[in-house]
């Protein structure tokens, strides 16, 4: 059993991408510029976004972080992205989620300018991954796909289950699984929670990717030997052992499944450093005008 050490593949991704960036200076060009709107305190978001912050930092970003309260109106945070969508110095920007309930999320993600989009959720960007046109992928099934490439994982013709549905990491990573590129090509299945017989399912896959943030719902009789497990759960749970009292829980029942498997990542440690990168990477393409020209 090889463990996918997805915070190795992220420093060394991280590491690339600062190369190139000084290389870009160097040649008097511009340094990558990100910005990131967060609203209101929520102790997961803060997180993320200090982590991204971090990561410009380490590739040799330029970022800047806005900060509105919880009551922040809907037509202040339009007014601020229509602000970074004209701002030239601004070569990607993010709006965190989760929003305050009287925001409207999806009208959010639409007033983005797609080619600033860095996070891939504007439906321009979707549809154009969805035919295999250059595109923001989005974080977490872009990080899943480059750990399988970086690792060398056959993925044509494989039996690939994917459990959940969501918008931002089953939709787009089961239709990345089935494109026919490398890591791709192969026989995709959807489960969600109307699916029948999910553990026979499963017993039929070549690859795992469980994405639907229930701690510990593949265990190892769903899991035929030698196969690849991607881990995509990070529910928080009650520890005694860390200081913050509570941990990161995957979705597979890591101490019994990994024996029975080729590869697998851990949680935490394997596709969640990966998803920054992802950022990082679409910031520089941005920044290079690699995938819209106009
Ligand atoms: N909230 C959880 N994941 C993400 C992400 O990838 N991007 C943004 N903007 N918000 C998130």
């Amino acid at each position: 059993m090889t463990l996918i050490d997805g915070k190795a593949i992220a420093a060394q991704i991280k590491q690339e991408i600062a190369e190139e960036v000084n290389e870009i200076v160097a040649r008097g060009g511009k340094r990558p510029h990100l910005a990131a709107i967060l609203v209101g305190h929520d102790g997961g978001s803060e997180t993320y976004v200090a982590h991204k912050v971090k990561a410009c930092e380490q590739c040799g970003f330029k970022s800047t972080l806005i900060r509105f309260e919880d009551d922040v109106t809907e037509e202040r945070l339009l007014e601020t992205i229509a602000e970074l969508n004209a701002n030239d110095d601004i070569d990607g920007f993010i709006v965190q989620l989760p929003l305050p309930k009287h925001i409207h999320e999806q009208k959010v993600i639409e007033a983005i300018d797609y080619r600033k989009d860095v996070d891939g959720f504007h439906p321009i960007n979707v549809g154009r991954m969805s035919i295999g046109l250059p595109c923001y992928l989005s974080a977490t099934p872009a990080g899943i796909i480059e750990l399988l490439r970086r690792y060398e994982i056959p993925t044509k013709g494989a039996e690939c289950v994917v459990l959940g549905r969501s918008n931002i990491v089953g939709k787009p990573v089961a239709t990345l699984m089935m494109q026919k590129a490398y890591p791709g090509n192969a026989t995709v299945t959807v489960c969600h929670s109307a699916s029948k017989d999910i553990a026979e399912t499963c017993r039929r896959a070549d690859i795992i990717i469980a994405a639907l943030g229930q701690p510990g719902f593949v265990t190892a009789d769903m899991v035929k030997p030698g196969a690849v497990i991607i881990d995509v759960g990070t529910t928080r749970v009650p520890s005694t052992v860390t200081k913050s009292g509570w941990k990161l829980k995957g979705d597979v029942d890591f101490d019994n499944v990994a024996p029975k498997c080729s590869y697998i990542t851990p949680v935490p440690g394997g596709v969640g450093p990966m998803t920054i990168c992802s950022l990082m990477r679409n910031t520089l393409l941005a920044a290079k005008h690699a995938i819209y020209t106009v």
